[in-house]
């Protein structure tokens, strides 16, 4: 039997951690505040903002909400980050993605301050991340890390294969691996033999977003998978990039869709707004 790996307690685990921290910030006279700003009314977008939010209730951070209409310019929304930029008493600001499409987004993301980039989405986040230095993580990925540390799981000098090559995901998510000393391949859509590389992986983290793709012959037998994707199966029911009940018997560990990696998200993006205190705290 594999070890479950259960994603919504761990994440709990670190919002009761939080917590603590913003009592303390807040005893010493620092309040965390972030900046939630949304353009249009995705439906999906809409959920994944109100459990920000209530995230940020329940850790103790305040959280200022932004809901723009969808005709929204460029200029608009980024006058409104530049305003925010400013703001000193905003230390994270949120742009809840995708934006509609007459919007740029990476005009946007550029927009926003370094400092309080708490998606880690800016060049200079990314920059910084792959030559070690500090700077906000891109919460998924940084969560995946905190999934296998929190279980127990040695990631130093394992083979790992993350299938998967988007911005947000998979290219941190390999940067992060490497600094944990892991030996780390990104494979993709057009990666060849795609069996037999992700059969060499210790760990498998799946970001592919196409439903139970990963079935036992991707996977070797003892592996911890991590499945990334949300997805919907051909019912409408939630569903990871793995078939869960085919490879599930196989690895020695393994996260759930749901109740995996997607408690982790929301858990490290409050983190990531109380670490900007310290980026934002002057040299
Ligand atoms: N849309 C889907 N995931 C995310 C995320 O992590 N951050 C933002 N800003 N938008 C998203």
């Amino acid at each position: 039997m594999a070890q479950i790996i259960d994603g919504k307690a761990i994440s709990m685990q670190i919002k009761d951690e939080l917590k603590e921290k913003t009592a303390a910030l807040r005893e010493q006279g620092t309040e965390i505040t972030l900046a939630v700003i949304q353009v249009g009314d995705d439906p999906a977008s809409g959920v994944y903002v109100r459990n920000k939010k209530r995230g940020c209730e329940y850790t103790g951070i305040r959280s200022l909400s932004f809901e723009l209409p969808e005709q929204t310019t460029r200029q608009e929304l980024t006058d409104l980050v530049e305003r925010l930029n400013r703001q000193a008493d905003v230390n994270g600001i949120l742009v809840q993605l995708p934006l509609p499409s007459h919007i740029d987004e990476d005009a946007v993301i550029r927009a926003i301050s370094p400092q309080k980039d708490v998606d880690g989405f800016h060049p200079w986040s990314v920059g910084a991340l792959s030559i070690g230095q500090p700077g906000f993580v891109s919460c998924t990925p940084a969560g995946v890390i905190q999934l296998l540390k929190r279980s127990g799981i040695d990631i130093a000098g394992k083979e790992c294969v993350v299938l998967g090559r988007s911005n947000i995901v998979g290219k941190p998510m390999a940067m992060l691996l490497l600094r944990e000393n892991a030996t780390v391949t990104i494979a993709h859509s057009k990666t060849r033999n795609l069996k037999e590389v992700t059969s060499r992986a210790d760990i498998l983290i799946t970001a592919v977003g196409k439903p139970k793709m990963i079935t036992r012959e991707y996977v070797k037998q003892g592996a911890v998978v991590i499945d990334v994707g949300i997805n919907r199966d051909e019912n409408g029911r939630l569903c990871g990039d793995v078939d869960f009940q085919d490879v599930e018997p196989v690895c020695s560990a393994i996260t759930p869709v749901p109740g995996g990696v997607g408690p982790m998200t929301i858990a490290m993006l409050l983190s990531n707004c109380i670490e900007s205190v310290r980026f934002q705290q002057p040299l």
